[in-house]
């Protein structure tokens, strides 16, 4: 796949293209800083997380001690491979810090996430976390939250009444919604780690996500949603000018 170019940045009379992904690199790079020796890791998921793990992968094999919870399978794949000792929940229910990524986030630090379908080990793990950081290219920051659809995280059982009541919270909250369940790139529906479905709900924007997290977390047969409020306490920003930290 080819990157996708969003920004021109120009050092020593030289115009450089950056890449997204780049972007997403750099920010990683920037909070490995904030890793020392003996903690106790939350890994995220997704292409900026798996920047992360990469260069914690590298720190370890350099030395450093650290252990990690992955949040989803493939977290835990890569890790593995990079050499990165790894834990349960069970064996380290506490964790010093989590660093992820994220589809959208506000300048508030609260975020969408669940793009790549494992927002409900993704919020485990940071809940479990004394200090979560986000990673992200600057396109992910934004005014409102919602451009992006919320992923849903939702039991088979009663899809469709679940699915009937996230447009009926909706409808409370006077949002407008549209419900897709997700597929896979089989066209086959689906499944996150957890075994169960997802649908992703475009709102439109959302202003006011601590009442839609709130209506949704309430609705039966709903697992878990992408809205995490109070989990961040962190986010780096990558930006085609350079890194700014979010507090
Ligand atoms: C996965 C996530 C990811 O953090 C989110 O989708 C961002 O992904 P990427 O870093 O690939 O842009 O929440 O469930």
């Amino acid at each position: 796949n080819k990157p996708r170019r969003i920004g021109v940045h120009s050092t020593n009379s030289k115009c450089l293209m950056i890449s997204s992904d780049e972007l997403k690199k750099q920010a990683a790079l920037a909070a490995l800083e904030q890793v020392e020796d003996g903690m106790k890791l939350g890994l995220g998921s997704g292409s900026t997380a798996n920047h992360f793990i990469r260069g914690l992968g590298a720190l370890v094999r350099g030395g450093l001690s650290v252990v990690g919870v992955p949040s989803s399978e493939r977290t835990a794949t890569l890790a593995r491979a990079e050499g990165i000792p790894l834990a349960t929940l069970e064996e380290l229910p506490r964790l010093d810090l989590t660093i992820d990524g994220a589809d959208e986030l506000d300048s508030r630090l609260r975020l969408i996430k669940g793009g790549g379908g494992a927002l409900l080990r993704e919020k485990i793990v940071a809940a479990a976390s004394s200090r979560m950081i986000v990673i992200a290219d600057g396109s992910k920051l934004v005014d409102t939250l919602g451009a992006f659809p919320l992923p849903v995280e939702v039991n088979h059982f009663g899809i469709g009444a679940t699915t009937a009541a996230i447009a009926d919270a909706a409808a409370e909250l006077a949002m407008p919604v549209t419900l897709t369940r997700r597929l896979s790139a089989d066209g086959s529906p689906f499944v996150t780690d957890g075994g169960h479905a997802i649908i992703d709900a475009s709102f439109g924007l959302i202003r006011d996500p601590e009442a839609l997290s709130l209506a949704l977390a309430a609705i039966p047969g709903v697992v878990e949603h992408g809205l995490f409020i109070g989990l961040a306490s962190a986010a780096v920003i990558a930006r085609p000018e350079g890194i700014s930290w979010l507090v």
